[in-house]
């Protein structure tokens, strides 16, 4: 499992020593994030941190003693004939005894493994059972997450809001539960939400609804990743769980659903740049014509921590330079380059910028 799945801290050097200063930034950013792994921010599935993934990870412990038990046995008992039975000198080199059809042998090792599949298969399937089933209480938020290629669509029916590859939820008590519950759905082609210290994996398919929950016991970043590989860029379509307090989440709901202030005058150019191009037929942006699905939604585009689903961390510079060439970091990303004049790149971000 890759550690840290910010692409930033993976990211390879995008440049040499004369380049210029965004990149520089950008390049102190990312060894610092890589000197550093934040270990709460490994998404391992032995340090669970929510519901399902709680309950996962202790079946998974299960099954691991038992099949560490198996391979105790196996390997002792190879060990052990391979010594006993070594050759040796003044061996009259003959075969040793055969046995074929012996009853009591044969049930031995055809019922005890038969009995550990039986066990192993009744307590996943205990557990499915239950994560399947959980009744999800009336205070649970429910979200929808679309998969794109390559990025995750976020909304949110009931509060009225819609972001992007970055969900936000509130951390859950066992005296007033706050779970989530995810309604899984594609775009296009197969894809897999993964956060493994919140929950288990679960695809999401054209045509189908796929569901999820998770009830987050500490607040905190939780990252995860499409863990089903759907195209060019795979790797970078990474996911970024928020776990506030209620309050926190009630403060972040109010922020997104603020409708866009009146524009102000010095970057007015920049939204009719916006405008006018084809910027509008992917992305939607509340307040203005566009209204695309496309790509994501750019209403609250700079409350945002990263750009391109987690491809570089979101800055005025990497923002620019994101409009002026997406596959400088994302190589093969759909969205196209605009080809837009030094003017109109400087007016677009400058407007861009105000988007919080
Ligand atoms: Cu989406 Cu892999």
């Amino acid at each position: 499992m890759p550690a840290a799945s910010t692409a930033n801290s993976r990211s390879r050097p995008i440049s040499g020593s004369g380049s210029p200063s965004w990149i520089r930034r950008v390049q102190g950013g990312v060894s610092l994030l890589a000197a550093a792994p934040d270990p709460a921010l490994i998404p391992s599935i032995f340090q669970p941190e929510s519901v399902p993934a709680e309950t996962i990870h202790q079946l998974s412990l299960f099954v691991l003693a038992v099949t560490a038990g198996i391979f105790l046995v196996v390997f002792g008992l190879i060990a052990y004939a391979t010594w006993r039975f070594r050759r040796r000198p003044g061996d009259d080199g003959r075969e040793p005894p055969q046995i074929y059809g012996s009853n009591p042998v044969e049930m031995a090792w055809t019922v005890v493994p038969l009995l550990i599949v039986v066990v192993l298969s009744l307590a996943t399937a205990r557990v499915i059972q239950e994560l399947q089933n959980a009744p999800m209480p009336p205070s649970a938020v429910e979200v929808e997450v679309i998969g794109h290629q390559w990025w995750w669509e976020i909304r949110y029916p009931k509060l009225g809001v819609v972001t992007a590859n970055e969900l936000h939820v509130p951390v859950s008590d066992p005296k007033e539960r706050r779970p989530t519950h995810l309604d899984l759905r594609s775009a296009d082609v197969i894809h897999s939400f993964w956060v493994p210290r919140l929950a288990g994996k679960t695809d999401l398919v054209p045509g189908r609804q796929n569901r999820l929950w998770i009830e987050p016991r500490r607040t905190g970043l939780f990252l995860g990743q499409c863990a089903e590989y759907c195209g060019t860029q795979h790797a970078k379509m990474l996911l970024r769980v928020v776990v506030h307090t209620p309050e926190d989440f009630a403060r972040w709901v109010a922020s997104q659903k603020s409708a866009p202030g009146p524009v102000p005058d010095p970057v007015a150019p920049g939204r009719r740049v916006f405008e006018q191009t084809a910027c509008i037929n992917c992305h939607a942006l509340d307040g203005t014509i566009a209204d695309g699905r496309f790509g994501p939604d750019l209403t609250h585009l700079m409350s945002r921590d990263t750009l391109g689903a987690g491809a570089v961390a979101n800055s005025r510079e990497t923002l620019k330079e994101w409009i002026r060439r997406p596959d400088r970091f994302k190589p093969g990303v759909l969205m196209p380059a605009m080809n837009l004049s030094d003017a109109e790149l400087n007016q677009l971000v400058d407007y861009l910028v105000t988007l919080r």
